[in-house]
C-alpha cells in the first residue's frame, strides 16, 4: 500500500494511504489517512476488513500502532469501518472511535463491544493535542443520512469522506494519488457522484459550507487527492452537477 506525505509541520503531520496492490479487484480502492499531533494519532475512515492486513503493516512502516488513540468513522459503510474489531485488538485499551450518533446501532453490528463517542448531528471539534484541533463538519446525506467530513485550520486540510471519490478501472490504474490533469479526471468522478449522492439540497449546503474554508487539500475517501486550484475546481464542478440518477429506473 502506498503511503504519501500531505502536511508536516513540527510534529502535526497528515499522511494518506491507498491504492493497495494486494487488494482483490472487487473490494473498492480506499484511501485511509493518518493525522498526528504531539504523541497522538487518529486514523480517519480506517478501512474494510480486506485490507486491514496491508493498512496495518503500512502503518507500522510510519508509527508504532500503540500512538494510535482515536479512530474516526465518517459513516456506517463497511469500507470505512468494518476493520474496527481488528484495529481495537491491535490499538492500546481506551481507544477512542467517534461514529456519528445515527449508526451508532448498526455499527455495532462489526464489533458490539466497541464503545463509541457520538458525534451530535451538528458535529464537534477536537483536541488531537494541545496544539491541534480537528473540526468534524456534517456533510449528511453526502452520501449517508448520519455523514462528517474533518477540517483541520492548521494543515488546510479537508477529508471529505465519499464526496470527491474517482474510481478507474483496473487498465487504468493512476499512478500517483494526486489529480494532476483536472478536465481528464472528470470522467472518472462522474458517475458515482451522479449514482451516490441523492440530494442537491445537501450539496448546496455543503458548497456554501466548504466555500467559507481556506482548503489547500481536498482529501476523499475513494481515488486522487486535489490540491491547490483543483479544490475549488471540484468544488464548482460538483456545485452544479445532476445528482440521485438511480431515480430514472424509478420513473415510468
Ligand atoms: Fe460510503
Ligand atoms: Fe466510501
Amino acid at each position: 500500500m502506498k503511503c504519501v506525505s500531505l502536511f508536516r509541520r513540527g510534529d502535526h503531520s497528515w499522511q494518506a494511504f491507498g491504492q493497495d496492490p494486494d487488494k482483490p479487484e472487487r473490494v473498492i480502492d480506499t484511501n485511509q489517512y493518518l493525522v498526528r499531533s504531539g504523541t497522538a494519532a487518529i486514523l480517519l475512515d480506517p478501512g474494510g476488513i480486506e485490507v486491514f492486513p496491508s493498512m496495518l503493516a503500512a502503518l507500522t512502516r510510519e508509527i508504532a500502532v500503540e500512538e494510535v488513540k482515536a479512530l474516526f468513522l465518517s459513516h456506517q459503510d463497511p469500507d470505512i469501518g468494518s476493520s474496527l474489531p481488528l484495529w481495537r485488538r491491535v490499538c492500546p485499551p481506551g481507544l477512542t472511535v467517534y461514529l456519528p450518533w445515527l449508526w451508532e446501532g448498526f455499527v455495532s453490528h462489526f464489533d458490539r463491544e466497541a464503545t463509541f463517542t457520538r458525534i451530535p448531528d451538528e458535529g464537534m471539534e477536537i483536541a488531537l493535542s494541545s496544539a491541534t484541533r480537528l473540526r468534524f463538519l456534517p456533510a449528511h446525506y453526502l452520501h449517508s443520512s448520519g455523514n462528517f467530513h474533518v477540517y483541520d485550520p492548521a494543515a488546510r486540510i479537508l477529508f471529505s469522506g465519499d464526496v470527491g471519490t474517482a474510481l478507474f478501472p483496473a487498465s487504468q490504474r493512476p499512478n500517483g494519488l494526486f489529480v494532476t490533469d483536472f478536465a481528464r479526471h472528470i470522467p472518472a468522478m462522474s458517475e458515482f457522484h451522479r449514482r451516490w449522492m441523492p440530494s442537491a439540497a445537501a450539496r448546496d449546503a455543503w458548497v456554501a459550507a466548504v466555500s467559507t474554508l481556506e482548503i489547500d487539500i481536498l482529501a476523499p475517501q475513494h481515488g486522487l487527492i486535489f490540491r491547490g486550484d483543483d479544490v475549488k475546481r471540484f468544488i464548482e464542478w460538483f456545485a452544479t452537477l445532476d445528482l440521485a440518477s438511480g431515480l430514472a429506473s424509478m420513473r415510468r
